[in-house]
């Protein structure tokens, strides 16, 4: 089964070719970085805009790439949430129109069941049931797969999601956006051990996180420092909140691990890229003893492949939707409207 699928939840618009949930025909993947760069982040009205130019060139791209045609294509799939509501929206109507004139199959998919299943691009042998540790801008979550799906959230972030902490600190520290790879970078540099950041590990038992204090201690540092003139390293400060923020979330994946016995764990989106967390996460996993997986950093950002591997799956449990599919910004895991 070949299924074409879009994502343009946020500021990526890509469009891809998944056949049997597992193998990438192709995927094409149009960053609008460079655009929302100078304002420090994603200005939604201007992701809109460009989803609207891009995605015809990019579903265009993703056919060719593939060498099919629209006509070899058994499904369409889109991100119908969460995520921005007019740039969710450019998606969902394409795929309609593309869905109702092909009178083939439209699946919505879930962005964050969709940033999991890039594990199953990335391992084709790899089968529910795991743990995932979900970690992007949006979203830091530990979710139970227990099938294709059954997702089980364990614990979830009170506040900012481990990538908007990455972010928001790296706009203090001058360092740009996307914060996430320029802190990864700078921390490279610095000393991890040189400033105490909280480590915030919420009530005993809880799988819950909480990074707004962490980046409330960082601005702290920050503000002492410079109103007594004293000398700070951007480096340090990058390294020693990136090992605050990596190790809950090492120790949280670990602790979850063990309370529902699994034996495989799966790291999930954008902040999966950071080095330190795949570093760390491996160690613990071969001392705990669990298989650890994680996708290519270009699986682990936003992308219309791993929507599309999502996609099949949906399918194959009668989770096919109608045109009636709407864009749904705080959509839960699990759900479809
Ligand atoms: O999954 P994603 O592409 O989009 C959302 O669904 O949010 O994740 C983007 C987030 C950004 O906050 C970015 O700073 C973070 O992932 N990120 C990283 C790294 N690469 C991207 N965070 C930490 N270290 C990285 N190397
Ligand atoms: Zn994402």
């Amino acid at each position: 089964m070949k299924i074409l699928s879009i994502e343009t939840s946020c500021d990526e618009t890509s469009a891809a070719i998944v056949e049997n949930g597992r193998k990438i025909l192709s995927n094409r993947i149009y960053s609008q970085i460079d655009i929302h760069q100078k304002y420090g982040g994603v200005v939604p009205e201007i992701a809109s805009r460009n989803h609207v130019k891009k995605l015809p060139y990019i579903i265009d791209e993703a056919l060719a790439e593939s060498g099919l045609s629209l006509k070899e294509m058994d499904a369409i799939a889109v991100t119908n949430g969460p995520g921005l509501i007019g740039a969710l929206l450019i998606g969902l109507s394409t795929a309609k129109a593309m869905a109702y004139s092909l009178k083939i199959p439209l699946i919505g998919v879930h962005h964050i069941e969709g940033h999991i299943a890039a594990n199953f691009l990335e391992y084709p042998e790899l089968e529910p049931p795991f743990l995932t540790l979900v970690v992007s801008g949006g979203h830091s979550h530990l979710v139970m797969v227990r099938d294709y799906q059954t997702f089980e959230v364990l614990g979830k972030t009170r506040d900012d999601a481990a990538g908007e902490a990455f972010d928001k600190v790296s706009r203090v520290l001058g360092l740009g956006y996307p914060g996430g790879p320029a802190i990864d970078l700078a921390a490279q540099e610095g000393n991890a051990d040189a400033i105490a950041f909280p480590r915030v590990m919420l009530e005993k038992n809880s799988l819950d996180f909480s990074f707004s204090g962490l980046k409330s201690a960082v601005l702290n540092y920050l503000n002492h420092c410079k109103m007594k003139d004293i000398n700070y390293s951007i480096n340090d400060v990058a390294a020693s909140f990136q090992l605050a923020v990596v190790e809950v979330l090492v120790e949280k994946a670990m602790i979850a691990a063990k309370n529902v016995g699994v034996e495989k764990i799966a790291l999930a989106g954008g902040v999966s890229c950071n080095s330190l967390l795949r570093q760390k996460m491996a160690t613990a996993a071969l001392k705990h003893g669990y298989e650890l997986y994680f996708p290519k950093p270009i699986l682990c950002t936003d992308n219309a492949a791993m929507i599309g591997s999502m996609a099949y799956y949906n399918y194959l449990n009668g989770a096919v939707s109608d045109l009636n599919l709407n864009g749904i910004p705080g959509l839960k895991i699990g759900s479809r409207n």
